[in-house]
C-alpha cells in the first residue's frame, strides 16, 4: 500500500511523531498491560539457559544493540558479545551452541547482518531476529523472530525503527532477567509499568521540545563540527545522535563516552564545536557533569540534554538545556533519543538538504 507524509514535510518528521504509537503498538506484542508482566513470547530464544549472547547489527540497529547489551547485562546477568555486522562475520571469534545470538535490522535485508547470522547458525547457536520487515531473509533464517512493529519506514535515517528495537529489546532484556531469575516479581512490574507509560511520555515531550528544538537546529546548522557525550546507555546514544546530525545535515559530529573525553576529542574544545551532553539524572550523572566542567572550563558551548532533576544539580552556564521529564532509567534511552531525532532533522532542514534520501546514502544495504 502506499505510504504517505500526512501533514509533514518529510516522512523522518512524519517517522518521529508516529514513536508514541507505534512503540505502543511494539510493547503491546512483548508486555501484558493488564498484569504488568513481560509475555512468555520473549522466551522464544532460551535465555534461562544461554551461556551468552552475541548480538551483531549494522547502523543504527547496531547502536540499539549497545544499548541492549547494558540492559542484558545489567538486568540479566547475561553477558553480551556485541559487534557491527562487517567486524562480526570475519572476527572468528570462539562462539559455543550454549550461546544465544540476536540479530538486530530494520529491513531485515543488510548483507553483512545477514552473513553473521548465517555464522553463528554455523556454530550451532539459537537465532532471534530483531526485525521491522517480518518476511525479509533474516527472518526467515532465524529461530525465532521478534517483531518491532514500526510500521513502513521510508526515511534513510532511522527514528522509529530505532526506538522500537530498543523498546522490543527492553522487554527480551526483561524477559531474560525473568527466565533467568535476576529480577524479583515485584521489580519487573515496577519495570513493566514504566515502559507501558513510554508512549504517553513521549508524546508529551515531542510537543514540548519542539519550538526549543528549531531555535537551537538554526545554531547547530551553522557549525563545521559537533561533539557528543554520554556515559551508559546515553554513550550509544551520543553515537546515534552524531550519526543521525551527520547522515542528514553532512555536519561533522562525533560520538563519544563521556569519559573519553580527555583521551582525545577534548583537544577539538573550542567556542566552535557545540558539545551535547546527554545527561539523565543517573548513577553516572555527576561523572558526566565533571565531564562537562572540562569542556566549559576550556570555553567549549554545551547544549545539555537532561531532565528535571539534572537541570536542577547542575550549574555550570550551557548554550542550551533541553530539559525533559524525571523517567526511569529503563526508559531514557527512548525519551532522550526524541531531542537527538529533532536536533538532526531540523538541522537538516535549515540547511536545505535531502532529508528523506541523503546523498550517498541507502535504506536498505544488501551488498557488503
Ligand atoms: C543503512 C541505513 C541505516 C540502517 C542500516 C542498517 O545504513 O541507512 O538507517 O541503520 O543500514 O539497516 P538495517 O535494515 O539492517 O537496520
Amino acid at each position: 500500500y502506499v505510504v504517505d507524509k500526512g501533514n509533514h514535510r518529510h516522512f523522518m518528521e512524519k517517522e518521529i511523531y508516529e514513536q508514541p504509537e507505534v512503540i505502543s503498538h511494539a510493547l503491546s506484542h512483548y508486555v501484558d498491560f493488564a498484569s504488568n508482566r513481560i509475555s512468555d513470547n520473549v522466551n522464544a530464544i532460551d535465555f534461562k539457559t544461554a551461556s551468552g549472547l552475541a548480538i551483531s547489527a549494522c547502523g543504527t540497529a547496531y547502536l540499539a544493540g549497545l544499548v541492549g547489551k547494558y540492559w542484558f547485562e545489567r538486568y540479566a546477568r547475561l553477558s553480551v558479545e556485541i559487534d557491527v555486522a562487517s567486524e562480526f562475520r570475519y572476527r572468528e571469534m570462539p562462539l559455543s551452541p550454549s550461546q544465544a545470538a540476536l540479530f538486530i535490522s530494520q529491513s531485515g535485508e543488510t548483507a553483512d547482518t545477514l552473513a553473521s547470522l548465517r555464522y553463528c547458525k554455523d556454530h550451532g547457536l539459537k537465532i532471534g531476529a530483531v526485525v521491522n520487515v517480518k518476511e525479509s531473509t533474516i527472518a526467515r533464517e532465524s529461530d525465532a523472530v521478534f517483531p518491532i512493529m514500526a510500521g513502513p519506514e521510508i526515511g534513510v535515517a532511522s527514528t522509529k525503527a530505532f526506538t522500537c528495537q530498543l523498546a522490543v529489546l527492553a522487554s527480551l532484556a526483561l524477559g531474560a532477567a525473568k527466565a533467568r531469575g535476576t529480577i524479583s516479581a515485584e521489580q519487573e512490574t515496577e519495570l513493566v509499568r514504566h515502559l507501558a507509560e513510554m508512549p504517553r511520555i513521549m508524546s508529551r515531550v515531542l510537543n514540548l521540545i519542539q519550538p526549543q528544538m528549531e531555535t537551537l537546529s538554526r545554531e547547530l546548522s551553522k557549525c563545521r563540527d559537533v561533539l557528543y557525550l554520554g556515559r551508559g546507555t546515553s554513550f550509544p546514544l551520543a553515537m546515534e545522535g552524531a550519526l543521525k546530525l551527520k547522515e542528514i545535515s553532512y555536519i561533522h559530529a562525533e560520538g563519544y563516552a563521556a569519559g573519553e573525553l580527555k583521551h582525545g576529542p577534548i583537544a577539538l574544545i573550542d567556542e566552535n564545536m557545540p558539545v551535547i551532553v546527554i545527561a539523565p539524572f543517573d548513577r553516572f550523572f555527576d561523572k558526566t557533569v565533571s565531564n562537562m566542567q572540562e569542556v566549559a572550563a576550556r570555553g567549549g558551548r554545551i547544549i545539555f540534554i537532561t531532565d528535571e532533576a539534572g537541570a536542577a544539580a547542575s550549574k555550570l552556564p550551557t548554550m542550551a538545556t533541553i530539559v525533559l521529564p524525571n523517567v526511569n532509567e529503563i526508559i531514557a534511552p527512548m525519551i532522550f533519543s526524541l531531542p537527538i531525532q529533532l536536533l538532526a532533522y531540523h538541522t537538516a532542514v535549515f540547511m536545505g538538504t535531502d532529508v528523506d534520501q541523503p546523498r550517498n546514502l541507502a535504506k536498505s544495504v544488501t551488498v557488503e
